[in-house]
């Protein structure tokens, strides 16, 4: 696997890619087994596999974890070669925002909901970020965790918007056994609060189990994945939101549904979403 640092050295392995044949899985390192099933359906469907690791800095809130996000590229980038990447883009700050840097993307009215409304400066910084990759990397294809459901739909709706030819995936949700979605924030969790941490997933499923027993109402889907939360220890509840697949726009009551929620358990946020139909 290449190792790219600047610019100059992406653009060159870049231009020596097929037509077509580039699959991108950006990412902020700390792997895990969600990331690297993003690498392989991306080997599924493009030969030529790049990942990216960038810790981004614009992405964090001021009281946030940008200090003490994982860092490990040596063992990031074993782990991206065995599960068959070819190249992988590792930048600076100051190769991501040379001096001068002054646009910044905005997804509205999107990018201050649900996840946004509590992080009012994240999703311009995942946007801003995400799109100054895709067009150094130029990607048939490139893949998203749909663990970040809200991340995913923005990002889809950015590419859509201004009409960049790059397919935009989502891949689903890698899993705990006990239902937990992999994330690299997890390992922040202590074991007493690990163990709390699977009822997020269990209060999700709860609202599925109320929408198959005919409950057609948001708020009342929402409140039976707040009883679960409650009776879990999970107090700490940014929030819970059954929203639109497409849009995110809210439930009417009809056809397929996503119930979005972020938690907090300690000095951790979580969040997870799960598919309605
Ligand atoms: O999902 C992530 O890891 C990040 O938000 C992304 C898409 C790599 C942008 O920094």
């Amino acid at each position: 696997m290449e190792i790219l640092r600047t610019r100059e050295e992406l653009t060159r392995w870049r231009n020596a890619q097929p037509e077509g044949a580039v699959g991108f899985v950006p990412t902020m390192g700390a792997l895990h087994e969600g990331h690297l099933t993003l690498v392989r359906a991306a080997g599924a469907r493009c030969p030529s596999v790049i990942a990216s690791i960038f810790v981004n800095p614009t992405q964090f809130g001021p009281q946030e974890d940008f200090a003490r996000y994982p860092r490990q590229p040596e063992v990031d980038a074993d782990l991206l070669a065995s599960a068959g990447c070819r190249a992988l883009f590792l930048p600076t700050p100051e190769i991501i925002y040379p001096p001068g840097h002054a646009t910044s993307i905005h997804v509205e009215p999107l990018g201050h909901e649900l996840c946004g409304a509590f992080r009012p400066t994240h999703f311009q910084g995942v946007a801003t970020v995400v799109a100054i990759l895709l067009n150094l990397v130029r990607p048939s294809a490139a893949f998203f965790g749909l663990k970040d459901y809200q991340q995913f739909t923005l990002i889809r709706r950015m590419v859509a918007d201004l009409v960049w030819p790059y397919d935009i995936v989502g891949v689903p949700t890698v899993r705990e056994a006990d239902g937990l979605a992999m994330s690299s924030r997890n390992r922040y969790l202590t074991p007493e609060e690990r163990a709390r941490a699977a009822h997020l997933h269990r209060a999700l499923r709860a609202a599925e189990s109320a929408r198959i027993q005919g409950t057609d109402n948001a708020a009342a889907l929402e409140e039976a994945a707040r009883a679960v939360l409650t009776e879990g220890g999970i107090v700490d509840v940014d929030y819970v939101a059954v929203r639109h697949p497409d849009d995110l726009t809210p439930w009417k009551g009809q056809g397929a549904a996503v119930i979005l929620a972020a938690v907090r358990l300690g000095k951790t946020r979580l969040i997870d979403n799960w598919w309605i139909d």
